[in-house]
């Protein structure tokens, strides 16, 4: 029964090409270093599904996000387990990604022909680091509020542009309903919809081009 089902699923949808060049595929010679990619993905993915559970009762607005946080941590049934994952889930994705990159670095795999894969790499990159950024905000405590006082100041510093990226993030002079607006909206919605687009043409290129080997000496 389970086979035909699959079969009749195979013959519509080519599932077992699918199969084939996404999971059967060669790979040279490698090490534990060449995991770190996949922990990055599977981090992205954990962040994205603790954070939809956290949607659930967080209110992006300065009267209540504050409470909305608490809420979650003290009273929502494995609410705590679900944010502290995100939370430290976060932190570990930045380390995990800075480390895939060293060991793609190290490696020479930004070399022909995998440019793009690299190039890529670095968005998501920015793109994680974006998100931690945006993500610090939204609990509207006295540290997310200073630390990001902070942080859009540094923005504030860039040469001629300065001023008016600090004002776009902050959405006036000061922090206030608007910056939390802002930073909601870029943390839920834009920098994901980044993320995943860059991880979907990243990955790709991975399963095209194949997994580069440890390069030797007199390469
Ligand atoms: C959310 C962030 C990222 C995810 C989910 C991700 C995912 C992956 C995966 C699954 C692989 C294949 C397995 C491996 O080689 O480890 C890979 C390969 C690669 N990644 Fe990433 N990556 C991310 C960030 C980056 C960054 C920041 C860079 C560099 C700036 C980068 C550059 C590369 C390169 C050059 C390869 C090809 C490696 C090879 O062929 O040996 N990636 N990535």
């Amino acid at each position: 029964m389970r086979t035909r089902v699959l079969g009749w699923l195979d013959e519509r949808m080519g599932l077992t090409a699918i199969y084939h060049s996404v999971l059967d595929r060669k790979v040279p010679k490698v090490n534990w270093a060449f995991t770190l990619g996949s922990a990055s993905l599977f981090l992205a993915v954990t962040q994205g599904l603790t954070g939809i559970f956290l949607m659930v009762y967080y209110v992006p607005h300065p009267d209540q996000a504050y409470e909305s946080v608490n809420y979650i941590t003290h009273d929502v049934a494995f609410g705590w387990l679900i944010r502290g994952i995100h939370h430290w889930g976060a932190t570990l994705m930045v380390v995990v990604v800075f480390l895939h990159m060293l060991r793609t670095f190290f490696y020479a795999a930004y070399k022909y022909p995998r440019e793009i894969t690299w190039l890529t790499g670095v968005l998501l990159l920015l793109i994680t680091l974006g998100m931690g950024f945006t993500g610090y905000l939204l609990p509207w405590n006295q540290r997310a509020y200073w630390a990001t006082t902070v942080g859009t100041s540094i923005a504030g510093t860039v040469p001629f542009l300065g001023p008016f990226i600090e004002s776009a993030l902050r959405g006036g002079s000061d922090l206030s309903a608007l910056t939390l607006a802002r930073f909601f909206s870029a943390h839920i919605w834009m920098l994901p919809a980044a993320l995943v687009g860059l991880i979907g043409v990243h990955l790709y290129l991975v399963i095209r081009l194949g997994i580069s080997h440890i390069p030797v000496e007199d390469e």
